[in-house]
């Protein structure tokens, strides 16, 4: 089967111990393309833990997993070249303007220059961040704006920029 062909992840038999803690046990798990996909389950289920194994972040004791066909541990950068993470606590660059933070990302995925260009003004706009492109992240959020300004950062598309 072409790559293209295959499911966006799949794991197989995917397992992750610490020391004594199974912490993902033997998990077959497959996600198909084109959808949005919950991953859902208790705290300390081992849901973080998997998604680490899966972005290349974290080894697995055995097992592996595949994005769009890849190896996670034999293909580890074109795994990487197809994945986009949101982390739980997102560090931007504090200095850098939503548009320079866009043009980053890009460069960083190999992206060129006219390209990246191109596309930060839709980028902008569908993020509703079209008004508020050249302001560093730093301005984002302060004070009492504090809690919603880390929700713009962890989900630019949620809501507009707070002001200071
Ligand atoms: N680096 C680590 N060292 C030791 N134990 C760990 C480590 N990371 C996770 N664990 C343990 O593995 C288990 C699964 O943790 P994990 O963070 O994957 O759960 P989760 O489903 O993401 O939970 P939550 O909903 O709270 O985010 C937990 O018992 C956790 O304490
Ligand atoms: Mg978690």
């Amino acid at each position: 089967m072409e790559h293209d062909a295959k499911p966006a992840i799949q794991t197989e038999n995917l397992t992750r111990r610490f020391g004594e803690l199974t912490a993902v046990d033997n998990l077959n798990l497959s996600v198909p393309r084109g959808v949005i996909f919950g991953f859902l389950g208790p705290n300390g289920a081992g849901k973080s833990t998997t998604i680490h194994m899966v972005i290349g972040l974290l080894p697995p004791t055995a097992g592996t997993a595949y994005v769009g066909g890849f190896d996670i541990l034999k293909a580890p950068l074109e795994v990487k070249r197809r994945i986009g993470v949101v982390p739980e606590n997102l560090n931007l660059y504090e200095r850098l303007t939503a548009a320079e933070q866009i043009e980053l990302v890009g460069r960083l995925y190999g992206l060129d220059r006219s390209e990246i260009k191109r596309r930060i003004p839709p980028l902008l706009e569908m993020l509703e961040l079209d008004d508020a492109g050249n302001k560093m992240i730093l301005d984002y959020s302060q004070g009492n704006a504090q809690e919603d300004g880390d929700g713009l950062r962890a989900h630019p598309r949620a809501r507009h920029p707070v002001p200071r």
